[in-house]
């Protein structure tokens, strides 16, 4: 069985990514429901959630596990590797590398939460992929807790990222990166202030890949089993309503697990 965590319903853009490419593979996904959003937390706290669900994860079974959450991958894949040594992991990071080398106007920008975009981890990712470009950071706070409240976009919220989003554009930005997984759900309301102008770069079909290139092709029962460490029923509820009926569909009751 596949895991897949993260803080909340954000990895779930990746948890699709991976259904696509291997359809009969049993996958959990865990929200840390109790604690998202994890992007105003400070390293410490993140990394002890971290350690605790992948000791979850490979305590039920699962190989791999992927880490559906940049902030979490950003500041804590190393220590889980070491805690979880006989297990691959699989992480998410903002795709710097894969801006870098499409960008045409050599400016890109990296939409995250605060927790990324401070993180030393991205400086490296910048400092190896994108030294000849420049690079805007952009924290985003809140941004992942709107996608939870799986509400529709206000008019306010609407405006709050285009106001974010439109200077960038104007001073030539061609490429924006998806650095928090939850942002997939804001494509809708991001792609009308970028259209014509830059290219989102999201890398959840990258990861999906590399998990085909460490398990191979899985074969299963395809079911999806689903927990969360609060309110379990509203991550069952967010699937149709984040759009993703299909895995809706191979859902099994989800679960509540007190960590
Ligand atoms: N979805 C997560 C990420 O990719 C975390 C968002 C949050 O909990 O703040 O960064």
């Amino acid at each position: 069985m596949i895991g897949v965590f993260d803080s909340g319903f954000g990895g779930l853009s990746v948890l699709a990514a991976i259904a696509r490419h291997l359809p009969r593979a049993d996958l959990l996904y865990f929200a840390d429901t109790a604690h998202v959003p994890y992007g105003d937390k400070p390293e410490g706290f993140i990394t002890g959630r971290v350690l605790a669900i992948g000791e979850h994860l490979a305590a039920q079974g699962c190989s791999p596990i992927v880490v559906a959450c940049n902030t979490a991958t950003t500041t804590a894949i190393q220590a889980l590797r070491h805690h979880l040594p006989g297990i691959p992991i699989v992480g998410v990071e903002p795709g710097v590398k894969p801006a870098a080398q499409s960008t045409h106007t050599k400016h890109i920008a990296v939409l995250a939460t605060e927790a990324t975009a401070r993180s030393r981890r991205l400086a490296q990712l910048i400092a190896s992929h994108a030294a000849d470009v420049r690079v805007d950071v952009v924290p985003c706070p809140g941004w992942a807790t709107h996608v939870e409240t799986l509400r529709p976009f206000t008019g306010e919220f609407r405006a709050e990222v285009a106001e974010k989003i439109a200077p960038l554009i104007a001073d030539g930005v061609d490429r924006i990166v998806l650095g928090c997984t939850h942002y997939a759900f804001l494509t809708p309301i991001i792609e009308p202030v970028i259209a014509g102008c830059a290219e989102l770069v999201d890398v959840a079909d990258a990861v999906a890949r590399q998990v085909v290139r460490l398990g191979g092709q899985i074969q299963g029962r395809a079911e999806l089993h689903l927990q969360a460490t609060a309110k379990p029923q509203r991550l069952q509820f967010a699937l149709p309503m984040l759009g993703l009926t299909t895995l809706a569909e191979r859902s099994v009751p989800a679960q509540l697990v007190s960590l």
